[in-house]
């Protein structure tokens, strides 16, 4: 009998989760508490971009193999495993994970179980999150059922999710009885290459690894940023020293671009969620580290800030600044803790005309600063522009050739946020460029 799987939660890897386990042959139910997201889903409308997942979201659809729904009862009563992916976000107090939605999710599910089933937490929790909700499970479950619980952390990258979930670099199964393992094995079966590392193992396990993976990832962005504040004091080319640093294979060189740093929803709350929990654990100073590299991140945007003030002459009133790029990094909607979009609303409060264009951002960015000027398209953002900012790296960005920008860009004046671009090219052509990690005189002490 093939499994029936719900999921629960159908943000941005809730939906990917339940389109992907469409895709590989389920029936699948999707469910979430917000109505308007649900009816647009059931439609086949995708309410956020991410390359090839409408496809397979209107496959299924179409299919009937994937359907969607606001009502538990529907859902209890149906799945044999419920994954739960819904959010959780920093809490207000900015101390921590906001657990409501995954407490409400299984306590949901447990009241209305009968027999047997499994529910597999996928959302990001802090370590011991998964033990609690057993005793949840316990004391909400009617006598008649049988309920298992699994930790499997998700690992998608946005731009990527449909690939990551299709063919896992690994999985990871935090448990405490061998049936969860043995159901889970069938439901990645198609997902699983011969030689995809499955990792069984308790709750505290499973909940660290998706933590500690993203402590690392910001890490390493951190730990290259805080080279980038040393070159750009005393010299040197930080792209050269993260390429020499990379040819290293205990180090490698993912990761290690230097750039206006790391956003998103994910990096900087996870490491503000650990720093939050372990304090809780009485470790406080164990991750202290995270606190810095938290503070290098953010610096990122104030150096381009002071750069667009060294470049104009620390006068910004009335001057046009160009944005290109809004989202959190490329190949995304997501506005969510962008240091592009933070960025763009300090030039605009310290007097800047500041106009943006993102390839898929304007929208998400407008719904939060509609302040801003959102421009269509590249040359209404430059036109006229008093200095351009490249914060956020899309290939129409990176492609950029100073022949694109001279004829609507007379000031010729440009900050690659990325370090994109190539300087000697835009050099010879007669435009000012300043990448992160390059030494300006105007702005830094002479060594
Ligand atoms: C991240 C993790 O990669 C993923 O495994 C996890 O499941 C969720 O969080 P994501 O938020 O999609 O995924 O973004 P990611 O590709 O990791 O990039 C995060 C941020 O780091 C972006 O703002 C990006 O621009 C920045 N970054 C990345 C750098 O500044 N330099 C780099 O070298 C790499």
């Amino acid at each position: 009998m093939t499994l029936k799987i719900s999921v629960v939660g159908t943000g941005y890897l809730g939906a990917t989760h339940a389109a992907c386990m469409a895709e590989l042959g389920f029936e699948v139910i999707g469910l979430d508490i917000d109505q308007a997201k649900i009816d647009s889903l059931a439609l086949g409308e995708l309410p956020f971009h991410e390359p090839g997942l409408p496809e397979l979201l209107r496959k299924h659809v179409a299919t009937g193999r994937l359907r969607f729904t606001t009502d538990y009862d529907q859902v209890a009563d149906w799945a044999d495993v419920h994954f739960v992916g819904v959010g959780t976000p920093q809490r207000a107090d900015g101390h921590g994970a906001d657990l409501r939605f995954v407490d409400a999710a299984v306590r949901e599910l447990a009241r209305r179980i009968r027999g047997e089933a499994l529910i597999v937490g996928k959302s990001t929790v802090p370590v011991g999150t998964a033990r609690r909700l057993t005793s949840l499970i316990e004391a909400e479950a009617q006598p008649d059922s049988r309920i298992m619980l699994a930790w499997n952390p998700e690992f998608l990258r946005e731009g990527f999710a449909v690939a990551d979930t299709m063919s896992p670099d690994r999985l990871v199964i935090g448990t405490q009885d061998t049936e969860s393992v043995d159901i889970l094995r069938k439901v990645y079966a198609k997902a699983l290459a011969a030689d995809t590392p499955l990792i069984v193992t308790d709750f505290e396990t499973a909940e660290l690894v998706k933590v500690a993976a993203n402590a690392f990832l910001a890490t390493k962005i951190s730990f290259i940023n805080s080279f980038a504040e040393v070159t750009e004091t005393i010299g040197g080319d930080i792209t050269t020293l993260a390429d020499a640093l990379g040819h290293d294979v205990r180090i490698g060189r993912k990761f290690l671009n230097a750039g206006v740093g790391f956003g998103g929803g994910c990096l900087p709350k996870d490491i503000r969620a650990l720093q939050a929990r372990v304090s809780e654990l009485g470790l406080t100073h164990t991750m202290g580290f995270l606190a810095e590299v938290d503070e290098i991140n953010l610096r990122r945007r104030e150096r381009v800030v002071r750069l667009t003030h060294a470049m104009l002459n620390d006068d910004l009133v009335g001057k046009k600044i160009a944005v290109l790029g809004v989202t959190f990094k490329p190949d995304s909607d997501d506005v969510r803790d962008s240091p592009a979009l933070d960025i763009a609303v300090r030039l605009y409060n310290a007097g800047a005309e500041v106009t943006v264009y993102d390839p898929k951002g304007n929208k998400n960015a407008a719904a939060r600063f509609p302040r801003l000027d959102y421009a269509p398209g590249l040359a209404e953002a430059v036109g006229g522009a008093d200095v351009v900012l490249l914060l956020t790296e899309w290939a129409e960005f990176r492609q950029l050739a100073p022949g694109d920008l001279d004829p609507l860009v007379a000031s010729r004046r440009i900050i690659d946020g990325r370090n994109v671009l190539d300087r000697a090219v835009w050099e010879a052509d007669g435009w000012e460029i300043i990448g992160m990690g390059q030494h300006y005189a105007p702005l830094d002490a002479q060594p």
